[in-house]
């Protein structure tokens, strides 16, 4: 049977961590590491996920603002919002969260946040800093999935690594982030021919797909480590992964569940985002 990698319990070890650096930090400098969140319109998941991002900042001690603005905001008042949150001292980070209204053009307003702000690390600024391996804030998905590689002492240097998914939120960057640690990394996607040849020989299977128990046991090999980064409904409006958990359990030997494996860590990054981008403003 595979150990299943505790999302939730290393989510709460880290941010016990954030929590004790916020303390210093702020002992250091006396400045709060801020954070401040844009939600446009009413999206019942995103408003879910806006009030988890403002509860985990207090929890560890760090200023959060949130800015609920109505569907109808044009793109010019959301840009002036960030543009007037770019200069505001307070806030170390700004996050706005995605999906925008179909009036508002998403590019434009990521490219409007200041990089040394952008806690999604969504910029493409920050994008290109990622690609030569020269950054401080990284996208907090993948992060968040090789901080439970590491937390779990999964090598990864020399292992075929295959991601599942090439989103620029997910799949690009964790190929990346497995390439930097020397890892062995193909990246797959619809297109790809024999998509089971490719995956049977990963050690490390990263599932970013958005397909509900698109992965299946026979697509993995027998001892692999699996890392599940789907938040799907399935057909009965249970929340599962991209994986076919109960079966691929049994054949790999360490696997995420979800709910409670990579989720739990997406908001912990982006706290650590937070302070880094803190840091930095502040050069401690
Ligand atoms: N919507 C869903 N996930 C995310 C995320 O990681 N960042 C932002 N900004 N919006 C999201």
């Amino acid at each position: 049977m595979a150990t299943i990698i505790d999302g939730k319990a290393v989510s709460a070890a880290i941010r016990e961590e954030i929590a004790k650096e916020v303390e210093t930090f702020k002992a250091q400098t006396g400045v709060t590491p801020g954070l401040a969140v844009i939600i446009v319109g009413e999206d019942p998941a995103s408003t879910v996920y806006v009030r988890n991002k403002h509860k985990a900042c207090l929890d560890v001690g760090m200023f959060s603002e949130v800015r609920r603005m109505k569907e109808e905001t044009t793109e010019e008042e959301l840009l002036a919002v960030i543009d007037e949150m770019n200069r505001d001292d307070k806030l170390h980070g700004i996050l706005v969260q995605l999906p925008l209204p179909k009036h508002i053009d998403e590019k434009k307003v990521i490219r409007a946040i200041s990089a040394s702000k952008d806690v999604d690390a969504f910029h493409p600024e920050n994008v290109g800093k990622i690609m030569i391996g020269d950054y401080d804030l990284l996208p907090c998905t993948p992060a968040g999935v090789m901080a439970l590689l590491d937390y779990y002492k999964v090598e990864i240097q020399g292992k075929e690594c295959v991601v599942i998914g090439r989103s620029n939120i997910v799949g690009k960057p964790q190929a990346l982030l497995l390439l930097e640690r020397n890892g062995t990394v193909t990246v797959c996607h619809s297109r790809t021919k024999n998509l089971s040849e490719v995956t049977r020989r990963a050690d490390i299977l990263v599932a970013a797909v958005g397909r509900p128990r698109f992965v299946t046991a026979d697509m993995v090999k027998e001892g692999a480590v699996v890392i599940d980064v789907g938040i799907n409904r399935d057909e009965n409006g249970r929340l599962v992964g991209d994986v076919d958990f109960e079966a691929v359990e049994k054949k790999a030997s360490a696997i995420t569940p979800v709910p409670g494996g990579v989720g739990p860590m997406t908001i912990t990054m982006l706290l650590k985002n937070t302070l880094t981008a803190a840091r930095v403003a502040l050069k401690k």
